[in-house]
């Protein structure tokens, strides 16, 4: 079976931070979850993190999803890949893919050819290249005269005419495992910087006469890794640009990109338009012809076709079609609105569920409770879900009219076709077709401001 291991043992000490460099993040994911699902979709399951600085971080992270190694000491990345060989020795029968955690933009293509690659010339190793404009820093290839590859040369080791090699160790390589294991035993630290490198697996499966080669791809991109924020900014950039570019392709329409961030989980239907300053994260699906935006946050939600959501906060909860959101509206997790429905501005919603054709059209508070279908929830309006110890739900039957500033006191439940008079404070439940009114007597003091005023200027 093929396997992978990712090397994750990076401080990043650029990035002024006390976090292992490969988990911060690019469009909301650690890098180290880009190389994952990199892995994950070109179909290899079986995966090794190699941990170092702050390695517990990293183990918090995978929670057990994948086996982590530790290299305890940092003595270069041949001696982080030999922290995995009881991963390796577990089944050797097939091939390994070695990434860097904090390169994201490998991709499954890249990772398939090259495999192809590595399988047809039936090499021990194969490393995939690119070329950039600007080697320094990189293992340079040293190609062999027939296109072949006889080695990769590190930057503090290069000889003036290898600096001038363009063409540069991307850090991602396939071996076959039994070969990897072998070759692990063999390398030696005797180099400019006294490190374990991995890139020495190449010439010496050359001097033993086993097969290496090179898979070179015309992306460049997949090389990136990010050492400092600048660049980690660079790469969110980046990633949103793509991102955005998939949609447009797909038919979704943009007018500005100002403050735009999809990420890349997001799905969004034909004919939807995204206004500035929208945020769409996680598992968030949005239906054709939505309006959504400005101002925005949509996380983890799925959103109905025709809803118009304008400067809202919705998180982990389902809106149905034609919905008109917003503004200044937050639905907080675990709620589902019915279609065409109205949740207008200063609303907010938790953990409850509002039928069709309602319209709770200005400030008010719905916490655990279920309104049913065609119910008008007058402003100001408070569901009161907490008494200091339990939260408690709050039901209002279809058809209901709920009056202006009343408080729905839970555990409560209004039958179907109730009103409640504007100011009610409602603690008992309320049957079918009742009105539900709780008021002091009013009274009317004629006069009253003239006598003040009088008493005022001492008249
Ligand atoms: C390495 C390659 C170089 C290649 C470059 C691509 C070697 C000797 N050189 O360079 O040819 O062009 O990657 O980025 O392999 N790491 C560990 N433990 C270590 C050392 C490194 O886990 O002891 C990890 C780093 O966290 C990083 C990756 O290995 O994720 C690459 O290390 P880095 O120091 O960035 O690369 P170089 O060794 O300079
Ligand atoms: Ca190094």
């Amino acid at each position: 079976m093929n396997k992978a291991i990712i090397l994750a043992g990076g401080q990043g000490k650029r990035m002024k931070a006390d976090m292992p460099k490969p988990l911060f993040k690019v469009l909301g994911e650690p890098m180290l979850e880009w190389v994952i699902t990199a892995c994950e979709s070109a179909g290899i399951s079986d995966i090794c993190v190699i941990k170092g600085f702050k390695g517990e971080m990293i183990d918090d992270y995978l929670n057990g999803r994948y086996t982590t190694a530790l290299q305890a000491e940092r003595l270069g990345t041949g001696h982080a890949v030999m922290q995995a060989v009881p991963f390796l020795k577990g089944d050797t029968s097939g091939n390994t893919l070695v990434l860097c955690g904090d390169a994201p933009f490998i991709d499954e293509a890249t990772i398939k050819e090259a495999l192809a690659l590595h399988e047809e010339q039936g090499n021990a190793v194969t490393v995939i290249t690119s070329e950039l404009d600007e080697p320094f820093g990189y293992g340079r290839i040293v190609r062999s005269g027939n296109g072949g590859i006889s080695g990769i040369v590190e930057q503090k080791d290069a000889d003036e005419q290898q600096k001038l090699i363009k063409e540069v160790n991307s850090g991602t390589y396939w071996f076959r495992t039994a070969d990897l294991v072998e070759l692990l035993g063999k390398i030696t630290n005797e180099n400019a910087q006294k490190e374990y490198y991995l890139t020495d697996t190449i010439s010496i499966a050359i001097a033993e006469g086993k097969g290496a080669g090179a898979y070179k791809s015309s992306n460049p991109d997949i090389i990136k890794g990010a050492n400092d924020r600048k660049e980690l900014l660079e790469f969110n950039d980046y990633a949103r640009m793509k991102v955005i570019e998939k949609h447009m392709l797909n038919g979704v329409e943009f007018t500005c990109l100002d403050g735009v961030i999809i990420e890349r989980s997001v799905e969004i239907a034909q004919g939807a338009e995204i206004l500035p300053g929208t945020i769409l994260r996680g598992k968030t699906v949005i239906g054709a012809g939505c309006k959504i935006g400005p101002n925005t946050i949509i996380e983890n939600s799925t959103i109905g076709d025709g809803t118009v959501v304008n400067t809202a906060q919705i998180y982990d909860s389902e809106i149905d079609s034609d919905v008109n959101v917003g503004p200044f509206v937050h639905i907080r997790p675990d709620c589902h609105i019915g279609k065409s429905s109205k949740i207008g501005d200063f609303v907010e919603l938790k953990n409850s569920s509002v039928g069709e054709k309602t319209a709770i059209a200005h400030l008010a508070y719905i916490g655990d409770s279920d309104i049913g279908r065609k119910v008008n929830i007058g402003c100001g309006t408070v569901t009161v879900n907490y008494d200091g110890i339990t939260k408690n739900r709050c039901v209002i039957g279809d058809n209901s009219f709920i009056g202006c500033n009343t408080n729905l006191v839970a555990p409560v439940k209004l039958g179907k076709a109730v009103y409640t008079a504007a100011g009610t404070t409602v603690t008992r439940d309320v049957p079918d077709y009742a009105l539900a009114i709780e008021r002091g007597v009013m009274k009317i003091n004629e006069g009253y401001t003239i006598r003040k005023l009088k008493t005022k200027q001492g008249k």
